[in-house]
């Protein structure tokens, strides 16, 4: 190891203008037992949850695209991805069907942005056209109506404009937040008119039954009503065999009240052994009931902190470290695919949240968002969000059908502040993730910043392409980058950038920054 001091003098790096400092040695073992690598991925691993009542600002019209959200869609399409859109969220659960309207969504609103119905007109189905090719669809019905009419003009509507683009349907949004009136903490009672809606949809849609609802949708939230896959599954909700597979929504953190929100830091946001300890404590049982039954599973709804976000965290560049290894943390546990959810404040979510639309009713888009889809009074210009280059490293990094494990914390490091995984094609290493999620902030006084110089055994030609930004507190797009490339106006400024490895190179990861390591 060099000393701290020298270092400091000699390596300055290029753009982004930080001086490096002391670097800790490590040596990564890049073995893993057979038992611990996952499925194989398919392209829709990397997915997406839009809220409804906000489609039209994310996606425009058919005959007016918006250009930079499609922009985004497609550079992932490109990498192979073939994202799932779930049009599904709170605002899902008062949506309605009209024939008569022309626009695909129209939203009906207090003067301050609380939002009662969304209505979807044919619009809505055949913009589904506009999406790069190969995209499915999860269509979402209304289940806080109580109204099977309603449900089921959804479901027709849905399936004669695209069934061919349907992959799934899925009815009502988070259960544990229904009023508790409406199933009195009763699985049984949930199940039974889960399955009443559902069989009378199937006959309605085509007569048949195949095995094609999510089911579940809850939240891991402390409620009376206990309806996460592990709960279901014993209480036979597939015995009439309409569940397709299980979803289930992640949110650690969140802002819905002031308790939560004054834990929703940068710094436990990166706290990777709480990451872990979050998903295997409330998500994996559930995973595991549904692989147990030979299910396939998914995180049909999550982000970083509930109730849209928070301001200077989940719109920097830590939520894009967030997010890699989270997605990646699921990834190992088998899901199917992880829906990141875009959307706005919602007002009736609660009533002591941080964040507000803005103050003509307008939407306040969701910080955690991958993108601000239009100018607004709340959000400023519309730009692409920090967060988006996480979705290029975990796209290529799970590229071809490939399998990941979690690799263990070498010497050296510290288990809350390194996540590393070896990628699979057949059996063979073909790729390495390191993630060095140690906050290194802007004005944090040190003169300096640590790194990690990763020791990965033998290689030839491996190349390495890095996802950083001069801070983990930095909200500039512009500056935030994955392989020498940003993209805050959606298109990519910049020359790709390749590092390629000598034969016995150490990596070098600094204090807030990820890579992805390719072998010849
Ligand atoms: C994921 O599935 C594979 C089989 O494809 C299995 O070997 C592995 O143990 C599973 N991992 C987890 C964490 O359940
Ligand atoms: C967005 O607009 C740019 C420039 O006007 C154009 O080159 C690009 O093809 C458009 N992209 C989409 C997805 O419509
Ligand atoms: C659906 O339920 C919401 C909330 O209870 C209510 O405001 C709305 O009027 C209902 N819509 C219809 C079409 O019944
Ligand atoms: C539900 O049951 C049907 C019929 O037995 C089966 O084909 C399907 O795989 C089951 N779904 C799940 C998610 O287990
Ligand atoms: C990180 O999370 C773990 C598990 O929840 C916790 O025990 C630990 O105190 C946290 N570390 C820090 C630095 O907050
Ligand atoms: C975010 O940080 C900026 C600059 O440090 C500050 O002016 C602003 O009040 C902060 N916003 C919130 C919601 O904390
Ligand atoms: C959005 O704001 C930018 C910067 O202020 C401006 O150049 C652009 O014209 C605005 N776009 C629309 C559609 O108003």
């Amino acid at each position: 190891m060099r000393p701290a001091a020298l270092s400091s003098l000699l390596s300055v790096v290029a753009g982004a203008g930080v001086v490096t400092g002391a670097e800790i040695p490590i040596s990564l073992n890049i073995q893993a037992p057979a038992s611990a690598i996952s499925q194989r991925h398919v392209p829709q691993f990397v997915s997406y949850s839009f809220e409804p009542a906000f489609w039209v600002e994310f996606f425009g019209e058919p005959d007016a695209p918006r250009n930079l959200t499609f922009t985004l869609l497609n550079h992932l399409h490109a990498r192979g991805a073939r994202p799932m859109i779930r049009t599904g969220g709170i605002t899902m659960d008062s949506m309605v069907y009209s024939a008569s309207q022309t626009q695909s969504v129209v939203r009906t609103e207090n003067g301050k942005g609380g939002i009662y119905r969304t209505t979807v007109g044919p619009a809505f189905y055949r913009q589904w056209n506009s999406f790069p090719e190969g995209t499915s669809f999860v269509s979402t019905l209304n289940f806080g109506n109580a109204s099977v009419a309603i449900a089921r003009d959804l479901a027709v509507a849905s399936y004669r404009a695209q069934r061919d683009k349907i992959a799934y349907f899925e009815l009502g949004n988070e259960p544990t937040n229904y009023p508790s009136s409406r199933w009195h903490g009763s699985t049984e009672a949930y199940v039974t008119e889960w399955k009443s809606f559902t069989s009378q949809i199937d006959k309605a849609v085509d007569g048949a039954s195949h095995g094609r609802w999510w089911a579940s949708s809850a939240t891991t939230d402390v409620t009376s009503l206990h309806v996460r896959p592990s709960d279901l599954i014993p209480a036979g909700v597939n015995s009439t065999g309409e569940v397709g597979q299980y979803s289930i929504h992640s949110y650690a953190f969140a802002t819905c009240d002031p308790t939560r929100e004054r834990r929703a830091t940068i710094a436990n946001l990166l706290n990777h052994t709480d990451l872990v300890r979050y998903a295997d404590v409330e998500i994996y049982p559930s995973a595991r009931a549904a692989m147990d039954s030979g299910a396939q599973w998914t995180v049909g709804e999550f982000n970083s902190i509930a109730c849209s976000g928070k301001p200077n965290v989940s719109d920097t560049f830590a939520q894009a470290l967030w997010t890699a290894d989270v997605e990646l943390i699921y990834a190992v546990r088998n899901a199917t695919s992880v829906h990141l959810h875009q959307g706005a404040t919602l007002v009736f979510q609660s009533n002591q949240q941080l964040n507000t639309p803005g103050d003509d009713g307008s939407p306040g888009f969701s910080s955690y968002s991958l993108l601000y889809p239009v100018n607004s009074s709340k959000r400023g210009e519309a730009r692409v969000l920090p967060v988006f280059v996480s979705q290029l490293l975990v796209t290529e990094a799970l590229a071809g059908g490939v399998s990941i494990a979690a690799l263990k914390t070498p010497d050296g490091a510290k288990t809350n502040e390194f996540s590393a995984y070896g990628i699979y094609a057949d059996g063979r290493l073909v790729r390495l993730v390191v993630l060095n999620m140690k906050p290194s902030y802007q004005n944090s006084g040190a003169k300096e910043v640590g790194s990690l110089a990763v020791d990965i055994g033998k290689h030839a030609g491996a190349t390495v392409k890095r996802m950083t930004a001069p801070s983990v507190d930095e909200k500039d797009s512009a500056k935030v980058t994955w392989a020498g490339q940003s993209f805050r106006n959606g298109v990519a400024v910049g020359d790709l950038k390749a590092e390629t490895l000598g034969a016995n190179e150490k990596v070098v990861v600094r204090d807030s920054e990820a890579v992805l390591i390719t072998f010849k």
